[in-house]
């Protein structure tokens, strides 16, 4: 049953999928039937997910198909849980379930949940479906889409992963109403990051409709998510592997991660930032050296820092974090060639690039600032 509020979003190339974005859309066990091609489905999820959502879409996948095999695993919820140990927990639900060629692994959850079951369904056999059910605004417009599946290790993040992507994407919007207020700011900040690098008028429409995002408003975060979501398929659909334009999205990511890996992941439940608040950061440190090294203006960075913080985002390095230690983590990003520091930067809002060999003393100035 499709409902009139969908809107879907073609993500074309060698292995085209479909999102999906609406309300209700994880509790259509027809739409999610369509998805299972054999008779095995792990449903992957975490502590904080399952018990909210993970029986109501058991029972609907059950009552379209009762043939279907379905397994469930459960991650316990957070960034700390983005491991290998757990990457082998997975594959071990695989494993129990036999699972041949033809599973379907169903990722609901945010981006943990989704790079590491990403990644389980990546390996196993060495490649099976993968249905991504994002939990998380942050999940619905950007982990979801595009395929890249990972997990940490302690030198750094998504360091361990592959390309893999999902066979669709179904973003049910009814199930924002339970993400904390802090996970919903931060999805806001990858939403913010389609404006930084490529759509001016997105980012003045993020700013005047401020208020309306941050109160969950669904009009406008269906809006947010679409625009979004286009703006990511046109973008993987012309590079999937990341050989040229998708870096472009990592503004402000290695900065980011920098700080995520330096910090100890995590975020809930304790005052180390998550992954969209790091991003946060690092955008704002991003259009800082940018403007710094004269490529784009200072009031632009100040506009961004602007918008950032009017969605009560950090803007500032956390307190105790050594900028050489953060350097030295840059230098491990997957973005660098030839031990050259490669960022993206920006040319001002809308007009992101990537910049190699990017002087180091500039950047252990940004920051020490
Ligand atoms: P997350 O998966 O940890 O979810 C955040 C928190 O919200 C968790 O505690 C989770 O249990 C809870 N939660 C999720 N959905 C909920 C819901 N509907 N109701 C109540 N609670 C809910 O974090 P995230 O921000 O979604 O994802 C961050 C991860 O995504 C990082 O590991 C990052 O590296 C990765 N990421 C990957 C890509 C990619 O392209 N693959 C892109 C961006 C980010
Ligand atoms: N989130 C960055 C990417 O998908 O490339």
């Amino acid at each position: 049953m499709r409902h009139e509020a969908i809107r879907s979003v073609e993500v074309g190339g060698a292995a085209p999928y479909r999102i999906d974005i609406g309300p209700g859309l994880v509790y259509d066990g027809a739409l999610l039937a369509q998805r299972v091609r054999g008779r095995h489905v792990l449903l992957a999820s975490d502590s904080n997910v399952a018990p909210l959502y993970a029986a109501g879409v058991r029972e609907a996948l059950h009552a379209v198909r009762p043939e279907l095999q379905i397994g469930t695993f459960v991650l316990p919820a957070g960034e700390e849980s983005k491991t290998l140990a757990h990457f082998g927990d997975a594959i071990e639900a695989l494993a129990a379930l036999g699972a041949t060629r033809d599973a379907c692994v169903f990722a609901l959850g945010g981006g943990v949940v989704g790079d590491l079951a990403g990644f389980a369904a990546a390996c196993w056999m060495r490649g099976v479906d993968c249905v991504q059910l994002p939990t998380t605004l942050l999940a619905m417009v950007d982990s979801s889409v595009g395929g890249k599946t990972a997990v940490d290790i302690p030198q750094g993040k998504n360091l361990v992963g592959a390309f893999h992507p999902p066979r669709a994407v179904l973003a049910d919007t009814d199930l924002l109403r339970t993400l904390p207020p802090r996970e919903l700011r931060a999805g806001l900040a990858e939403v913010a990051k389609y404006g930084a690098i490529r759509d001016p008028l997105f980012f003045e429409w993020l700013h005047a409709e401020r208020a309306a995002l941050l109160a969950g408003d669904p009009a406008a975060l269906a809006q947010a998510i679409a625009r979004s979501c286009e703006h990511k398929a046109e973008i993987v659909e012309r590079d999937p592997l990341e050989k040229g334009e998708r870096a472009l999205l990592n503004l402000g990511h290695t900065f980011g991660h920098a700080i995520e890996a330096e910090q100890g992941y995590g975020g809930m439940g304790n005052d180390n930032l998550n992954h969209g608040e790091a991003v946060a950061v690092g955008m704002v440190l991003a259009a800082k050296l940018s403007a710094d090294l004269g490529l784009a203006s200072a009031e632009d960075a100040a506009r961004l820092a602007a918008l950032l913080g009017a969605y009560g985002l950090p803007t500032r390095i956390p307190a105790g974090l050594a900028p050489e230690a953060l350097l030295a983590r840059m230098r491990l990003d997957k973005k660098n060639v030839a031990g050259r520091l490669r960022l993206v930067l920006w040319r001002g809002i809308g007009r992101a690039e990537v910049v190699p060999d990017v002087d180091e003393a500039a950047v252990l100035a940004v920051l020490k600032n």
